[in-house]
């Protein structure tokens, strides 16, 4: 079975109790749930991680870059300014599909409109909640077939 690497980042660990008028009620524990049978409901071994650390981030994306593996990443605030994330994310080979619960170029704050992921996305899928991370979990498993 294929590895797909589902990355989270900062505030997204509060999810459930952050902003829920805009990013839902769900929690981070029950999305990890959901994309590990999502994956394995398209053949795919799904491992859910999120962190705070930009370092950390950048530690797992290098790691993919070395061990082929396909990402689906939720940047969240780096999305729009970390140029750490967006060299890290060049580097990568196999399928990566930046995912976003809301839809940042539909909101109100100018800089949510940038994204540094895109440029390197194979898609990109926002504003659909929880149930975008199965949409891109189902793009990583048609770009592998
Ligand atoms: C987000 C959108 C970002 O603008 C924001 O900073 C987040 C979450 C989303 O999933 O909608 O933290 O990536």
């Amino acid at each position: 079975m294929t590895t797909v690497l589902v990355l989270n980042g900062p505030n997204l660990g509060r999810l459930g109790r952050r902003q829920p008028e805009i990013y839902g009620t769900t929690t981070y524990a029950e999305l990890a749930e959901q994309c590990v049978a999502w994956g394995a409901e398209l053949g795919l071994e799904v491992e859910v991680r999120q962190t705070n650390w930009e370092g950390a981030m950048v530690d797992w994306l290098n790691a993919a870059a070395d061990e082929g593996i396909p990402v689906v990443l939720n940047a969240a605030a780096w999305t729009h300014y970390s140029y750490a994330v967006y060299d890290a994310c060049a580097q990568l080979t196999a399928p990566l599909v930046e995912v976003h619960l809301s839809d940042p170029s539909a909101r109100p704050e100018e800089w949510r409109h940038a994204s540094v992921v895109s440029p390197h996305a194979r898609a990109v899928v926002a504003g659909e909640g929880v149930l975008g991370y199965r949409r891109a979990l189902g793009v990583i498993a048609s770009s592998l077939a």
